[in-house]
This record gives structure tokens, sequence and C-alpha cells, in this order.
């Protein structure tokens, strides 16, 4: 059966296509950097997935219910009864999104010079292990770096990596280990329940707690449904609390699977921990019993974890993306591969070979894009991946990537057909694309606000 949508549509927001020549004076004013970039310039909004979901009306019918009270909110024990359902954690401290859990939990559990390992980075869980003093440690396997290796599971932990990482440093030095389901920088990668059960022993045999960024986590249970043998007829709910069972607890970023605009949480099984996050949440985000949510947020988060869950919306959505793959590949765009969860991912080393990475590719590509469409991409490359803060050096990611994220209920079909589009275009033109100098460095997570400018005697423009 064709990928049609469980939904129909209630409400539209109107899109205006500018001209090229008024998206490059906006290019321009953004210094090349699409998050400069003001929405209302913008025609296709790939930047990310991230607070971008349309509500459903159930959700919108939940926002009446918000209760805003300071303190004991009713809308809070909405959230803590979807969270025990769903997820099966019986704690949880709502933040105003993933980043504040992640702030969080590195305070509560890292002690200065401590490691924390993970399958693959993330710009801001990194950040916020590196400023409570931790060394973040890639432990993903070797096939995840890679943007033409196949596999099914590519975000699964190394385990060799890991075993050795523990032997080396010892199980002490170890604040706690992080799975990302699924692994965004790799491309929205899934990791295996297979995988997710053997870290889980091995983290649990030296007493190392295994926690999990679970921001995307109904996507990686519905690529498990599909890939992993004995899970065909399981529903997604039930493969998402396997997953769960692994870990001993989450950060989540509400945004994005939970299929609301705003907010996160941290979730967990140990009491002394949830005391400490209770403790901590009143200072950085608000009373434990809203975090920096409204009311309303929490019920509206409420409703879409239990959404998220439903077999037909999670596979009409990763459907949706693979459809963009699927015209991009046929048309021979160099993407990674196997397509992931929450965007189609442009391989810019391969699509712009002239260019070095010092050139920033990725940046460009998604420039370009933008002039030649009004799409708005992201890169997730070089300067996404920023400094080592001990040498000062660029970290040299593998991975140079175009990311072209897809909002959740948001797009139709037609409108990623004018997306793959201007990316083919683009493809055809590939060898008139010029490279970028960097004019702005901010000194953290530099890719949100970073400008630059067309190399000098670069083409393309
Ligand atoms: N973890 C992952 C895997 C994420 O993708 C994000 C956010 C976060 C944590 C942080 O959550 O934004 O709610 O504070 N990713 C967004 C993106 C920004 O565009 O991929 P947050």
């Amino acid at each position: 059966m064709i990928n049609v949508e469980p939904y129909r549509i209630k409400v539209v927001e109107p899109l205006r296509v500018s001209t090229r020549a008024q998206r490059q004076v906006a290019l321009e004013a953004a210094g090349y950097n699409t998050f400069l970039l003001r929405s209302e310039d913008v025609f296709i909004d790939l930047l990310t997935d991230s607070g971008t979901s349309a509500m459903s009306s159930d959700q919108w019918a939940a926002m009446m219910r918000g209760d805003e009270a300071y303190a004991g909110s009713r809308s809070f024990f909405a959230l803590e009864e979807a969270v025990r359902d769903v997820y099966g954690f019986p704690y949880v401290v709502p933040t105003h999104q993933g980043r504040g859990a992640e702030h969080l939990l590195s305070k509560i559990l890292i002690k200065p010079g401590q490691y924390t390992p993970g399958n693959m980075y993330f710009t801001t869980t990194r950040a916020h292990q590196e400023l409570a003093g931790a060394t973040f440690v890639d432990v993903i396997g070797d096939a995840a770096h890679d943007a033409t290796a196949p596999g099914d599971f590519k975000g699964d932990v190394d385990l060799a990596k890991l075993e050795k990482l523990i032997a080396d440093v010892g199980p002490s030095q170890i604040a706690y280990v992080n799975v990302a389901v699924t692994v965004n920088m790799a491309g929205g990668q899934p990791v295996s329940l297979a995988n997710l059960r053997a870290v889980s022993q091995l983290c649990h045999r030296h007493g190392i707690l295994l926690w999990s960024d679970a921001t995307r986590c109904a996507e990686n249970a519905y690529f498990v449904q599909q890939r992993e043998p004995g899970y065909a007829d399981v529903p997604v709910a039930e493969i998402l609390r396997q997953m769960m069972d692994c870990f001993d607890g989450c950060t989540m970023s509400g945004k994005k699977d939970n299929l609301v605009n705003i907010g996160g949480f941290l979730a967990m099984r140990d009491e002394t921990i949830l005391q400490h996050a209770r403790e901590l949440v009143v200072l950085y985000e608000g009373m434990p019993s809203y975090g920096g949510m409204a009311g309303r947020d929490m019920e509206a988060m409420a409703t879409g974890i239990r959404e998220m869950v439903d077999d037909d919306y999670i596979g009409h959505r990763v459907g949706q993306v693979a459809y963009l793959g699927g015209l991009l590949l046929e048309a021979g765009v160099p993407i990674a591969q196997p397509v992931g969860g929450h965007g189609v991912f442009l391989d810019a080393r391969r699509f712009l070979p002239h260019l070095t990475q010092d050139a920033y590719p990725a940046q460009s590509l998604a420039a370009q894009l933008y002039l030649d469409s009004g799409v708005r991409a992201m890169e997730r490359g070089i300067v996404s991946a920023g400094r080592d803060p001990r040498t000062g050096r660029n970290h040299t990611p593998h991975l140079e990537l175009v990311r072209l994220t897809v909002p959740r209920r948001v797009y139709t079909d037609r409108h990623l057909e004018v997306v793959a589009e201007s990316v083919i275009r683009l493809w055809d033109a590939r060898a008139g694309i010029g490279g970028l100098e960097m004019t702005y460095e901010p000194a953290t997570l530099r890719f949100f606000t970073a400008r630059f400018r067309p190399l000098a005697g670069a083409g393309g423009h």
C-alpha cells in the first residue's frame, strides 16, 4: 500500500515562495548560516524536526486541560503517568527541553575527570558532559562514521570499544554510559534491541549506570520492528518498553518524538537520583512539578507520548523520510545510507569532492540549497563538531553532512518532491559550488551562530 497519511489536515499555515534575488539578500544577512535566516524568508523548513511537529486535535484539546498550578499540578501527574505507561520509568522530572535534562544528569552523575562513553556525540549532550568535567569517548561501531556503509543498526555500540575503555580507565571512572536511540549525528541510525541488551548486561556487570538519550526512541522502536528478526508482529509500544527496560533512565527532548513544540524530561528508576534531580531542577528550571514547562505543555506532551507509539503514525512518519531518500537515490545523489528515522542526510564529501573540509562543504551546500529554492537544511559536519576543549583544535568528523530533517505531520509528499527537485538541480550543477570561510566563531556550540562568507574566487554565487 502507498504510504498514506493516517490523518487529515484541519488547520493550514500559508507559505511564501520568494525570489532568488530576495534569498541572496537574506542569505548574506544570515552570514551563510541557515540558523540565522528568518523563518518568514524560508519556503520549506527542514532545519530540524525539533519543536516543529503539528499537534493533533487531541493534543490541542489537552492544552485546554492544562493545570497551571505552581505546585502539584494535575498536568504533572498526567505526564508522570504517560511516562510510566509508555517508557516504564517510575520517576520523571520535567525540564524546559532535552538539554535541560542533560544539564541535570551531567551535574548529578559526573565527577570531574571521569569519562562518558556514548554511541557518537550529540552537540548539547557532549557540551554538558564537558562542562561538568567529563571526557566524551565515542564507542559507536565504525560503520556509523561511514555514510556509505550498509547496516540495519549502524547506531549499535561497539562492545569491544566499550569493554576496552572500562578495562583501561576502570569502571569507577565511568560516570555513566549514554546510548542514543536513534543516533542523530550518524543520520538517524537505529540501535538493535540485541545490542541494547548486551550493553545493559556489560554495564550492569561492572556496576555502571546506563542512560538513554531517548529523543527519537519511537523511530528506533519502529526500525526494530521492521528489521530485527522476531519483532515483525510486535507493536511499537511493546518494543519501546523492551528497549527502555535496558536502561536506568533517560533524557528526553519532547520536541521530537513526543510531538510537542517545547518540553523535555529526565526519567529514572533510582530514588536517590530522583531526589538529587529535584533539588537541582528548582535551581535551574522550576518546581519539580513543572520544571520549566507550562501545565498545558505537560498535558500536550502526555498525549503526544501515547500518540508516538501508534503503529500507523510512526510507520507513516518514517516512511515519509524514506520517500524523500528514495527520490534522491534514484537520481544518484550521494546520501547517508541507509536512510534514518528523522531526515535524509546529503553526503557533502561525495557531493562536493573538489572542496576540502576546511572550506566547509556541508555549510556551503546548505547555503546553496536555500539560495536555489528556499529550502532550509542544517550543516552536520565540521562546523557542528566544534573544537576539542583541551587542544583547541577543530574536531574533523568523518561525516560531513547536510541534514534535510522532516518535521512530523507537517509537510506533504509534494513538498518533499520540491525539495528533491532542488537538491537534484544542485547535484547537476555541483562543479560550480564553492567553499566558505568563517568570519565569526562563538566559543560554544558554534554552529548555531557562526558567520561565513564565500571564499574568494569561489564559484556558484
Ligand atoms: N539529544 C538529541 C539526540 C537531539 O537531537 C537533541 C536536539 C537533544 C538531545 C537536545 O534536545 O533541543 O530539546 O534541548 N536536537 C535538535 C536537532 C536541536 O535539531 O537535532 P533539546
